[in-house]
C-alpha cells in the first residue's frame, strides 16, 4: 500500500491512525480511574475497547432478572470457576432478587499464554456436597469449551438436581467441544480480550471493561 501513496498520504494516515489509538487510551483511561488515581500503566496497554461498563452492567442485570425468574424458590448454588468469573459473579448474584448460596472451584487450563494448553486442573474444589442441588456455573467466557466441557462431566457425577451454565462471554467460532450454554451474556469474535475478570499473565482483570490488548504487549 505505502509504494502506491505518496508521502503526504501515508503521514496523514499516520497521523489518523496515532489520533484513534490517542483516542483509545483516553477513553481506557477515563474507565480505569479509580478514585481519582488514573491506572496509566493499564490504560496504555489497551488498544480497543469491546463492551463498556455500561453495556456490561446493563446485561449481567437483565441475566441476574432472567435467573431470579427461572430459580424462583429453588435456592440455587452459583458455582464461581476461578479466578476469572470472581467479577461477573460480584455483579451477577448483586442483580440476583432470590436466595442462592456461592461456592468457588479454581480451574486452570492456559497458564500464562494467549491459548489453551488442553490441560485441565482442579486447583481448588467445591467446599459442599452439591448431590440434589441446582447447580449454575458461572463463568467470565467460554472458548474452546475443554474446560467446561472437563468441569460439567466432573460435577454431573455429583449428582445435583439439576446443572446449567451462565457465561459472560461466548466465542462460538473457536469451540472444539459442543455445549449447551443455558445463559449468554454476549458473543464476541475470535480476540484476546481481557478486563472484567479476564487476565493476561494475571493482569488486567480489575479493568471495569473488556478490551483487546495493543499486540505489542503479549508479542
Ligand atoms: C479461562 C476461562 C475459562 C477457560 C475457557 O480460564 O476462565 O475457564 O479459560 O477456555 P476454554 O473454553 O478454551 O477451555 P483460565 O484458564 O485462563 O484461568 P483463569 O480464569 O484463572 O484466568
Amino acid at each position: 500500500v505505502g509504494d502506491a501513496l505518496g508521502d503526504g498520504e501515508i503521514e496523514k494516515r499516520h497521523a489518523r491512525n496515532d489520533g484513534i489509538e490517542h483516542g483509545v487510551a483516553l477513553v481506557a483511561q477515563r474507565l480505569v480511574q479509580v478514585e481519582g488515581v488514573t491506572m496509566d500503566d493499564l490504560a496504555n496497554d489497551i488498544q480497543e475497547i469491546l463492551l463498556s461498563e455500561s453495556q456490561i452492567q446493563q446485561r449481567v442485570c437483565e441475566l441476574g432478572g432472567r435467573i431470579s425468574a427461572d430459580y424462583a424458590g429453588q435456592n440455587p448454588l452459583l458455582l464461581c470457576v476461578l479466578k476469572g468469573g470472581y467479577v461477573f459473579l460480584a455483579d451477577l448474584t448483586r442483580c440476583l432478587t432470590i436466595k442462592h448460596d456461592v461456592d468457588f472451584m479454581a480451574i486452570s487450563s492456559y497458564g500464562d499464554g494467549t491459548e489453551s494448553s488442553g490441560v485441565v486442573h482442579i486447583l481448588k474444589d467445591l467446599d459442599r456436597d452439591i448431590s440434589g442441588r441446582h447447580v449454575l456455573v458461572v463463568e467470565d467466557i467460554i472458548d474452546t469449551g475443554r474446560t467446561l466441557a472437563y468441569l460439567l462431566q466432573n460435577l454431573r457425577v455429583r449428582q445435583p438436581a439439576s446443572l446449567k451454565v451462565c457465561t459472560l462471554l461466548n466465542k462460538p467460532s473457536r469451540r472444539e467441544i459442543h455445549l449447551d450454554v443455558d445463559y449468554t451474556g454476549f458473543e464476541i469474535p475470535d480476540r484476546f480480550v481481557i478486563g472484567y475478570g479476564l487476565d493476561f499473565a494475571g493482569h488486567y482483570r480489575n479493568l471495569r471493561f473488556v478490551g483487546v490488548l495493543k499486540p505489542e504487549v503479549y508479542t
